[in-house]
């Protein structure tokens, strides 16, 4: 059993995300900071009758170091959302400096606990992320994820719904796998349907309008909320399911393989992708151990002629990212 932080907990994410994890067997506390309301979304969680406390703590009165001491895992959806014609890169004026504040109280306060970073840019905010960690001198790869799962997600239900009506592939989302791989924005997700299992048959106009939908899955919400903000309970899920996977690792010992947004020259397997990609951070399915990260499972050698044209689209935008993240935190 961990104690659990949710920074950012009264937002659009951060309140079915915090309800979720108040479900989570393996969660003993729940801490939920947020800058407002915090307090109030706790009260409103402490009435479900599921095992373990739940506090809410606003900044004054010491109150993130309240939160995160002792803490097992942080999961941060704190930040601004989108709205309509703005790129997630326009989020990186506000959005980095919230998470470089969050992460240096990580480090004070519960430097061993797993970090996982919602809020976007992802493609940048991970990288400050670490370069926070790395200063205070507690920088653990294996435990510092970047978000990726809701790529994941979408693949799978967009894939069904493409599937759907052809009997022999059936159309059921669950039953998907689809391993997406790079980085969370635009054309730096790179899906990888060859690699779908069951496998699925596309037409070349198919596939790449399912690339495209997956990738720009995010503008669909972003477009039909109309200003406001962007996918919450979708995240919430997919965060969820991150985070479940994670903690059945760590406190049940059953390990499971999803993507994240890892630092690959700390990780174990991840510099032979990093020797393919070039960049030092990418999106790629792991195995999750009770220590995190216990190994990169790398698709890359199996990947199709057009994915691989798609990955070398992805990779120059993510190293722009990556850079712009690093520098904003230089050590
Ligand atoms: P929101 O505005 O509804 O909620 C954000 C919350 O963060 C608010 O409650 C706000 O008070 C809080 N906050 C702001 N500054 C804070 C600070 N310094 N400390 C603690 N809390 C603080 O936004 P949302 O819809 O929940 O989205 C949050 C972030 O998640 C956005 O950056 C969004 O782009 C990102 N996001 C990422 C993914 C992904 O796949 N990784 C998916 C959806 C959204
Ligand atoms: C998403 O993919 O839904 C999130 O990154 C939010 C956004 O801005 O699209």
């Amino acid at each position: 059993m961990v104690k659990a932080v949710v920074a950012g907990a009264a937002g659009g994410i951060g309140q079915p995300l915090s309800l979720l994890l108040k479900l989570c067997p393996h969660v003993s506390d729940l801490a939920l900071y947020d800058v407002v309301n915090s307090p109030g979304v706790a009260t409103d969680l402490s009435h479900i009758c599921t095992t373990g406390a739940v506090n809410g703590y606003l900044p004054d009165d010491n109150g993130m170091q309240k939160a995160f001491t002792g803490a097992g895992i942080v999961v941060i959806p704190a930040g601004i959302p989108r709205k309509p014609g703005m790129t997630r890169d326009d989020l990186f004026k506000i959005n980095a400096g919230i998470v470089r504040d969050l992460i240096k109280g990580v480090a004070s306060y519960c430097p061993d606990a797993f970090v996982l970073v919602i809020s976007n840019p992802v493609n940048s905010t991970v990288p400050i992320a670490a370069q926070v960690l790395r200063e205070a001198g507690v920088f653990n790869p294996r435990k510092l994820f970047g978000v990726t799962t809701l790529d994941v997600v979408r693949a799978q239900t967009f894939t069904a719904a493409v599937v759907d009506g052809d009997a022999k592939q059936g159309g059921n989302p669950e039953s998907f796998k689809v391993p997406v791989v790079g980085g969370h924005s635009g054309d730096t997700i790179v899906p990888l349907l060859s690699l779908a299992e069951p496998a699925v048959t596309l037409t070349d106009a198919q596939r790449e309008a399912l690339t495209h939908r997956i990738q720009f899955g995010g503008d669909e919400v972003v477009q039909a909320k109309n200003g406001a903000g962007s996918a919450t309970l979708s995240m919430a899920y997919a965060g969820y399911r991150f985070a479940h996977a994670l903690l059945e690792a760590a406190c049940a010992g059953k390990t499971s393989v999803e993507p994240s947004f890892v630092y690959l020259p700390g990780v174990p397997g991840g510099e032979q992708v990093k020797d393919q990609v070039g960049t030092d951070f990418f999106a790629i399915p792991v195995q999750l151990g009770p220590n995190g990260v216990e190994k990169v499972v790398s698709p890359l050698d199996k990947i199709s002629n057009y994915e691989k044209g798609l990955l070398e689209t992805a990779i120059k935008g993510l190293q722009g990212n990556i850079e712009k993240g690093i520098a904003f935190h230089k050590l």
